[in-house]
């Protein structure tokens, strides 16, 4: 795609599929015994997910959930609004929330405490992208896919007024800041 606002990608297509295979076999070795239910925050993580749960070689369930923050397009103000809930009950179930970014980390800290409340069996986060330097609180990440600088980035799943996210990479955001 030709367009002024794709500057350098970040990570490219190979890098992101090989990163996500070695995932998807961590994943299905360390849930052998009770598979995830895998639940993927919208609209971000949606092709993260669908990468993901091809490389997990187990019977995964999934479900969805929309949040959106209120702030600007750049940046989370931390209060979270739950925009589409899950419709399943996650009541001694392996959850396992699939994020497409962790910026300052406040959307992760928000979704932790809500769905720790649905008493999950247990409940680990797996982050295609962390952000150095940028997080608040530890946003104890049992799986993450790259350490990436803290600049804006699009591309597989991450959008800029919803767009770009069909690159097949990950790139960073060179165009005027979104309105
Ligand atoms: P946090 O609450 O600051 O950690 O922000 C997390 C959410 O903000 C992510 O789930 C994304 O939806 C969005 N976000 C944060 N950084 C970026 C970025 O660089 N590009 C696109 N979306 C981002
Ligand atoms: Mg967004």
């Amino acid at each position: 795609m030709n367009d002024p606002g794709i500057g350098p990608v970040i990570v490219d297509e190979h890098e992101l599929q090989t990163r996500i295979r070695e995932l998807g076999k961590e994943i299905t070795a360390d849930y052998a015994d009770g598979p995830p239910l895998l639940v993927g925050i919208l609209k971000g993580a949606f092709m993260f997910m669908a990468d993901l749960a091809r490389a997990i070689d187990l019977p995964v369930e999934f479900d969805f959930m929309a949040v959106s923050s209120y702030g600007s397009a750049t940046r989370t103000s931390g209060v979270v609004r739950i925009v589409k809930d899950l419709d399943l009950d996650l009541t001694d179930r392996h959850v396992l929330l699939v994020e497409d970014i962790v910026d300052s980390g406040l959307t992760l800290a928000y979704l932790r405490k809500n769905l720790k409340a649905r008493h999950p069996a247990s409940l680990e986060v797996c982050a295609l992208l962390v952000k150095e330097g940028l997080q608040k609180t530890d946003p104890d990440l049992k799986y993450v896919g790259f350490r990436i600088p803290p600049d804006f980035v699009i591309g597989y799943g991450l959008d800029v007024d919803e767009r770009y996210r069909n690159l097949p990479y990950v790139a960073r955001y060179a165009g005027p800041p979104p309105g």
